[in-house]
């Protein structure tokens, strides 16, 4: 089960560094716009908005009426109120759609879901007729180097038909570097980790050992991309 709480502290703690360290997630975002067939829509749902970076893609490259933003962490509300019609706190998975939408879009969150798929199915149930749901998440190779060394697991299992999947990897100086990464991102929300001396010693050791390449460690990000017409699937 995910820790919504863990969840909520960890995003609120890193609304400030989040985009200046989410590398990947700017790339998937961009690419989640680009690979939308339409680019004008009447009505957008965005879900977990964060500090508005999708928001801010949405806005240079996508025509709308409205766009509603959504996060469980409250404090997003301030990132994104100038340019989000309105902004909704409330965990995706127990939201109540009072309305229909043309457009639901998603970057790097509905991994965060205990079910995944009751939770696209409500979504698709809150498009209008023809709508678009369109997200990015995390596959299970998604940090593998972190979960391996912890050994945690953190498997999202999707019904629906995915559309694209990459891996990618990014290089650090030190595992120092990839912990502080994953920090500033909050993208640690599955887990609470705390290091004693000798145990992080341990961790940079195994990670140099484990995953270095041309004198720099990695962590692998592994995105996946769906897009799913309300007609395709009635
Ligand atoms: C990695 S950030 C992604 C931010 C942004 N969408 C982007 O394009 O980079 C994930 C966001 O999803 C939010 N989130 C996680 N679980 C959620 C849920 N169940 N309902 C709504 N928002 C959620 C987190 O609070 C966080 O702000």
């Amino acid at each position: 089960m995910i820790d919504k709480e863990l969840v909520k502290k960890r995003f609120s703690k890193s609304l400030d560094t989040y985009e200046d360290n989410a590398f990947v997630q700017r790339e998937m975002g961009a690419k989640l716009i680009s690979l939308l067939e339409k680019k004008e829509f009447n009505t957008i749902f965005e879900i977990g908005c964060a500090s508005g970076l999708l928001t801010k893609q949405i806005k240079e490259n996508l025509k709308y009426n409205s766009l509603t933003a959504n996060d469980i962490v409250a404090d997003a509300k301030s990132y994104v109120e100038n340019i989000a019609t309105e902004f909704i706190c409330e965990d995706i998975e127990k939201i109540t759609f009072d309305k229909k939408y043309d457009l639901i879009i998603s970057n790097a969150c509905l991994q965060w879901c205990n079910d995944i798929n009751s939770t696209i199915n409500k979504l698709l149930f809150a498009l209008n007729d023809n709508g678009i749901l369109a997200f990015t998440l995390f596959g299970e190779d998604n940090l593998k180097e972190i979960k391996n060394l912890f050994n945690f697991q953190n498997k999202v299992c999707v019904s629906a038909k995915i559309f694209k999947e990459e891996t990618i990897k990014l290089y650090f100086d030190t595992p120092l570097d990839v912990l502080r990464h994953i920090k500033l991102t909050g993208v640690n929300a599955v887990q609470e980790h705390k290091f004693t001396k000798s145990t992080l010693k341990e961790f940079e050791e195994n990670y140099k050992n484990l995953y270095s390449e041309n004198g720099k460690v990695y962590l692998t990000y592994n995105p996946i991309y769906l897009i799913i017409k309300k007609n395709d699937i009635v």
